[in-house]
């Protein structure tokens, strides 16, 4: 089959494609878009998240069949030109990334978490990111990362209350 379906906001398309081959190995392999990982090809480790019309998924079990004319955004389509997005930032800053295979899927969960929690707890942070493994870090910086990344993105976009008002 052909498959035509946006990724990052372009329009892609790819030809040859097997209907159930995984969206993962369309990005990485058809596409050349390499940062989602694959780990463990099965949805345990949450390496290869990327959002599907909005909402994270693991695209290694996403059929390629299942994404036509659908909207896919990859780590990839976080940062601005150069420019890091604040969740990449933190992370680099908290020093969350080790050896790195885990970081795609993390970047993709905490962005989606405080978009949808501007002002996230410990426990909230720990429930969306359980999907995610991590090998190296022992969590500790990765929470740190969110927290922080959650707190310059509350600074930039000056929406929470008490900011509006100082
Ligand atoms: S590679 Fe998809 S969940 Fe592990
Ligand atoms: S930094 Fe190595 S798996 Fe997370």
């Amino acid at each position: 089959m052909r498959l035509t379906f946006t990724v990052n906001g372009r329009q892609r398309e790819a030809d040859d494609v097997w209907e159930g081959e995984s969206l993962l190995y369309v990005l990485r392999e058809r596409l050349g878009l390499p940062g989602s990982k694959n780990a463990c090809e099965q949805g345990e480790c949450g390496s290869c998240t990327v959002y599907l019309d909005g909402v994270p998924a693991c695209a290694c079990l996403v059929a390629a069949g299942q994404v036509s004319g659908r909207e896919v955004g990859t780590v990839e389509g976080l940062a601005n030109g150069d420019k890091l997005d604040a969740v990449q930032e933190a992370f680099v800053d908290a020093g969350a990334v080790q050896c790195g295979f885990c970081t795609p899927g993390l970047l993709v969960a905490a962005d989606d978490l405080i978009n949808r929690n501007s002002e996230p707890s410990d426990a909230e942070i720990r429930e969306s990111l359980a999907g995610n493994l991590c090998r190296c870090t022992g969590y500790e910086k990765i929470m740190d990362a969110v927290r922080l990344a959650a707190d310059r993105r509350s600074s930039s976009d000056n929406t929470r209350p008490d900011k509006a008002d100082a």
